[in-house]
């Protein structure tokens, strides 16, 4: 086990090929929106109160319902089976046994129905892409309600994929072709190599079987890149909760004006993100528009928030300044990709233990406990405000 997530990182970027690596730590362009995501909570530095007694300590939080054990969940992100053999499975398993939810990623290469059975008792959420044909999402939503997904994640940042010049620069193209780079590259990678051989090419298997088709990599990834539904609008919630009776969060908010537009379209919750830095190359940080949101429509819906969260002292900043959790991108996916399902484990207790360190320095016994008090944002940051 290591000590933080970065040692998890950089396990990680030892263990996977070039392509692969790039593919989950990358931003698009520049990388501007990225290290936003990450410098932001730099810029707030806790304010602890002292001689409170902190000898009963608790991270439990409440989603919707639901107790979980920390304000964290396992977010949506597609394609792992390229850190991990089965990664989607791994991954619910290891929220569900530290007492998280799980997002399972429309572009996920496990089937929904496979991961409800890796972790029966999880707290499992659906994320949805919404393409032209609109019915493989009723289907996936069909499928993720009998399965016993409890929530459904609309992700609407993504009508188009985001320019990621290393995944060009790497010839990143799926299903992956044998090129005289990827074959280097899985010489000095023997494990991963071994690992793809042994048990094949990741397949985008949710979306295969809703469009009834078999699990094509190479179309079915076209199909996500290139069909995605351009005309998706406010108006479609109402057909989203024609087909969908559990709960509804909208990922990928970032101001005020649709989070309004979130609260009147009847959604239950949304994800305040810039997809990780992933999408539009230069944005604000989430956390910096996370204050401004919460002040608007935090009384009339839940919000959560993604983009940079590394520590759990990160995710007690972003509750402070008004989020219900956060969701984990990156950071579980470290794990898994240099250490397999132990790894996700790892990660996910080891934040977990920083976030009740972090709380007894506080002097902070409860979740609810926090607010804005307890947070200030440097003198130097302040200037540059939203
Ligand atoms: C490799 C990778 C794949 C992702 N795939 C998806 C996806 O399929 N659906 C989605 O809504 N978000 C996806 N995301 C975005 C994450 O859900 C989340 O918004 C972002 O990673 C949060 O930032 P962080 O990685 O800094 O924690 C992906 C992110 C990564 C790193």
């Amino acid at each position: 086990m290591f000590s933080c997530v970065a040692d998890y990182r950089l396990a990680a970027r030892r263990r996977l090929p070039r392509l692969a690596f790039d593919y989950l730590d990358g931003g698009a362009e520049d990388g501007d929106a990225l290290r936003r995501n990450g410098a932001a909570y730099r810029q707030w530095l806790f304010k602890p109160r002292v001689l409170t007694d902190v000898s009963s300590c608790s991270t439990a939080a409440r989603f919707f319902g639901y107790e979980a054990a920390a304000p964290m969940i396992v977010g949506p992100t597609g394609l792992n089976g390229l850190f991990w053999p089965r990664a989607d499975e791994l991954l619910a398993q290891a929220a569900s046994q530290a007492g998280l939810p799980f997002v399972l990623s429309t572009a996920s290469t496990s089937l929904l129905e496979d991961v409800r059975a890796a972790a029966p008792k999880g707290e499992l959420w659906m994320q949805l892409y919404v393409q032209q044909e609109r019915g493989i999402a009723e289907d996936l939503m069909r499928r993720a309600s009998a399965a016993a997904y409890s929530t459904l994640v609309l992700t609407v940042d993504v009508p188009v994929h985001g320019k990621r010049d290393h995944d060009s620069r790497n010839g990143f193209k799926l299903p992956l072709r044998l090129s005289r780079k990827l074959i280097a590259d899985c010489l000095t990678h023997p494990h991963w190599c071994w690992q793809m051989a042994r048990h094949g090419s990741p397949q985008l298997k949710n979306i295969a079987k809703s469009s009834g088709e078999r699990a094509d990599l190479s179309r079915h990834a076209a199909m996500l890149s290139r069909q995605m539904d351009l005309t998706l609008g406010w108006a479609d919630l109402a057909w989203v909760r024609r087909h969908w009776n559990g709960k509804l969060i909208i990922k990928g908010v970032q101001g005020v004006d649709d989070a309004m537009l979130a609260v009147a379209h009847g959604a239950d919750g949304i994800v305040v993100s810039n997809h990780g830095g992933r999408q539009l190359g230069s944005t604000f940080a989430s956390l910096e528009l996370l204050p401004q949101i919460a002040d608007a429509v935090g009384d009339q819906m839940e919000i959560f928030i993604d983009g940079g969260v590394r520590r759990g002292s990160d995710a007690l900043k972003a509750v402070a300044l008004g989020a219900r959790g956060v969701l984990l991108g990156r950071a579980p996916l470290y794990g898994v990709a240099s250490r397999g399902g132990a790894g996700a484990s790892e990660v996910l207790a080891l934040m977990m233990d920083e976030m009740r360190i972090a709380m007894r320095l506080l002097g902070c016994q409860r979740i609810g406990d926090l607010g804005p008090v307890f947070v200030e944002r440097e003198a130097s940051a302040r200037g540059a405000d939203v």
